[in-house]
């Protein structure tokens, strides 16, 4: 069975530490997990990568980075993801296509039917049987971005993204919040502010409640 899980969320929303603690969680009970994210993930995503976060000084217009991000995933798909499925792991991504449906349509403002059509074009359909997001108010997630900037990592400078207005991090957060509400069978909410522990048991609970996971039942008894 496909197990393809991934973790959306705005800024600052601690699902790139929870995908790496929920990657170790599963490996320890045996299951073969492979952590991955968008955009990134293969050689052409992570240079894809560095010309979409630009912290250099290049234009990029609101259609050519959605197509940049679809190009991303779907070397992403072919390379990585769809072996790795195929191969029998369980697949973690940080960031998918609801990812793109939330920054380019709904803080964008790009059409959302037509970024549906791309985003089933360059996952070859391929959907996520789960997806949590980790929701936590703009402010609270802005702050905690620009704390790790502020830890003078070149990689971890303030991002073309991360230096948007307040007003586009509010669109993406209801935005993502109305994704979630139109599938409420995918989609898991967990209260991203918690702390690292508290929001790692909580995404341990909705790893556990997936339907036939025999290698946990000793577990639960
Ligand atoms: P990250 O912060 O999860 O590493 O993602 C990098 C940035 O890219 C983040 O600000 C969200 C943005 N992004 C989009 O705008 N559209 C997409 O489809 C994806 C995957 C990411």
């Amino acid at each position: 069975m496909k197990r393809f899980i991934t973790f959306e969320g705005g800024e600052g929303s601690g699902k790139t530490t929870q995908i790496k603690l929920a990657a170790d969680w599963l490996r320890e009970r045996g299951i073969p997990a492979l952590s991955t994210a968008e955009p990134g993930g293969t050689p052409l995503g992570r240079k894809i990568r560095e010309l979409l976060l630009n912290r250099g000084s290049w234009t990029i217009g609101a259609e050519a980075e959605l197509l940049l991000f679809a190009a991303a995933r779907a070397q992403h798909v072919r390379e990585i993801i769809l072996p790795a499925l195929e191969a029998g792991q369980w697949v973690l991504c940080d960031r998918f296509a609801d990812a793109t449906l939330a920054y380019q349509g709904f803080g964008r403002g790009l059409d959302a039917g037509f970024i549906r059509t791309l985003n089933a074009f360059s996952a070859q359909a391929l959907k996520p049987e789960m997806t949590l997001l980790f929701d936590l108010p703009v402010e609270a997630g802005l702050a905690r971005a620009k704390k790790r900037a502020a830890g003078g990592r070149p990689e971890a400078a303030e991002d073309r993204f991360e230096q948007e207005e307040r007003a586009f991090h509010g669109r993406i957060r209801e935005g993502y919040l109305s994704i979630a509400a139109a599938e409420p069978e995918r989609f898991r909410i967990i209260d991203g502010a918690g702390s690292v522990e508290t929001v790692h048991r909580e995404v341990c609970r909705c790893l556990e409640a997936l339907p036939q996971l025999p290698f946990l039942e000793g577990e639960r008894a």
